[in-house]
């Protein structure tokens, strides 16, 4: 008899994009030829800008001689794209990153669900209540937790709220956690964390033997100058954190895949002893064994991001999006809904009006304006009454989307 992983069991509906997509295609089935606008997963709608389309060809090109075929990369990914990412992303933000602590990978969203097989079962994890669902879902599948209660919490998670009276950045939990899922900028909040905000979590690491899973998809969005891009500009984060990026949202690479993680070597976890031992070589060992990296062609494009024409051309992008979100913030204000995030990051955040459960503004919006978004809920139980617009989609639509937004609820 084989048996099944019952631990999937306790989760209450499917993945919460999948669920968006089944509602629209429902809606859409029942009424063809109605306009939608997507503004629900935070997928990009801008094309790859040219530097990497080119260096894509390059690499498509190399692979059509026997000179310069590539079969199996260094598992860790080319050296060309870790050096690359270690100079323009760390070094240069006065940050020393070794290329060697660089992980590349198809995706963050997989490895901050798969990193935590490299940690023991009696790890207490602490995670943001709302945020990303992938870090909640990961670990209830993973075995950690017990069933979900009443009120939407698994049991055995360290949730930490996060709402509009902390500023959506959450507190330092009451009960020891060892494991600790930080995500800045938020998804979905869009709310950023300070120096001084990560030095407490860092400090808290430190003092409790802790790790911090760090994860900065979106920090190409930060625009204040005074934000930290990465948990390691926090004096003694190599020590206590992994921090996973990603070039989905800051390059256009959502359907490409190309993303990576820096696991330094300084970092320590602890046996049943109490032994200290690195954890750099168990992700290596997990990821040798299990993931054959990102294709040539695809990480050849990645580097190009960080060419003099290639952060060019993919700040533009940026700032497109961020100028979406900047008219999302107006129109949505005027319309008498108080709005967060959307400054530096590509997430709006507003609190639906008259109390209004996520769900039943989700489908309100579907229904009568023809928009989708995220309903907060879906993020944690924290979320419910609030909405996540992403800012991604095409500016004619995001327009379009918000007067029909306006209209609805003025
Ligand atoms: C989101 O909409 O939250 C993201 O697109 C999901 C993801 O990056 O996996």
């Amino acid at each position: 008899m084989a048996f099944i992983n019952e631990n999937y069991f306790k989760l209450k509906a499917g993945y919460l994009f999948p669920e968006i997509g089944r509602r629209v295609k429902d809606f859409s089935t029942a009424n063809p030829g109605k306009k939608i606008i997507r503004m629900g997963i935070g997928d990009v709608t801008q094309p790859l800008v040219p530097s990497v389309i080119k260096a894509f060809h390059e690499g498509v090109e190399e692979m059509a001689s026997a000179q310069s075929f590539k079969g199996y990369g260094p598992e860790q990914g080319y050296a060309f794209l870790r050096e690359a990412i270690a100079e323009n992303d760390y070094k240069s933000r006065g940050v020393d990153i070794s290329a060697d602590d660089i992980f590349v990978s198809d995706g963050s969203k997989c490895d901050t669900g798969n990193i935590q097989e490299i940690f023991g079962f009696n790890n207490r994890i602490a995670i943001g209540d709302p945020v990303y669902p992938v870090y909640a879902d990961t670990t209830v599948m993973s075995g950690k937790t017990g069933l979900c209660a009443e009120n939407g919490y698994f049991e055995g998670i360290i949730y930490m709220p996060c709402t509009a009276q902390n500023n959506f950045v959450p507190e330092l939990p009451k009960e020891k956690a060892d494991l600790i899922f930080l995500c800045f900028p938020n998804n979905p909040t869009g709310a950023v964390a300070t120096k001084e905000q990560l030095k407490k979590w860092v400090d808290y690491a430190i003092a409790n033997k802790s790790i911090i899973l760090y994860d900065a998809a979106y920090e190409a969005y930060i625009t204040d100058d005074s934000i930290p891009h990465s948990i390691y500009e926090i004096e003694g984060a190599k020590k206590v954190a992994i921090e996973f990026r990603s070039f989905s949202k800051t390059a256009g690479f959502t359907g490409t895949r190309c993303a990576f993680t820096v696991v330094p070597s300084e970092l320590l976890a602890y046996d049943g002893e109490g032994k200290a031992h690195a954890v750099k070589p168990l992700w290596m060992r997990r990821q040798t064994t299990k993931f054959n990296g990102v294709s040539y062609p695809v990480q050849k494009a990645a580097a190009a991001i960080y060419t003099p024409e290639g952060k060019k051309e993919t700040k533009a992008v940026i700032e497109y999006y961020l100028e979406n979100a900047s008219i999302m913030k107006k129109k949505l204000s005027e319309a008498g809904f108080s709005v967060f995030g959307g400054v530096n990051a590509p997430y709006v955040w507003v609190q639906t009006k008259n109390n209004m459960k996520s769900w039943d503004f989700f489908d309100k919006l579907l229904k009568e304006a023809g928009v989708v978004g995220t309903p907060g809920s879906g993020f944690g139980p924290s979320g419910e009454g609030y909405f996540r617009f992403s800012a991604f989609a095409d500016r004619a639509n995001v327009i379009e989307a918000m007067d029909k937004v306006q209209k609805l609820f003025k």
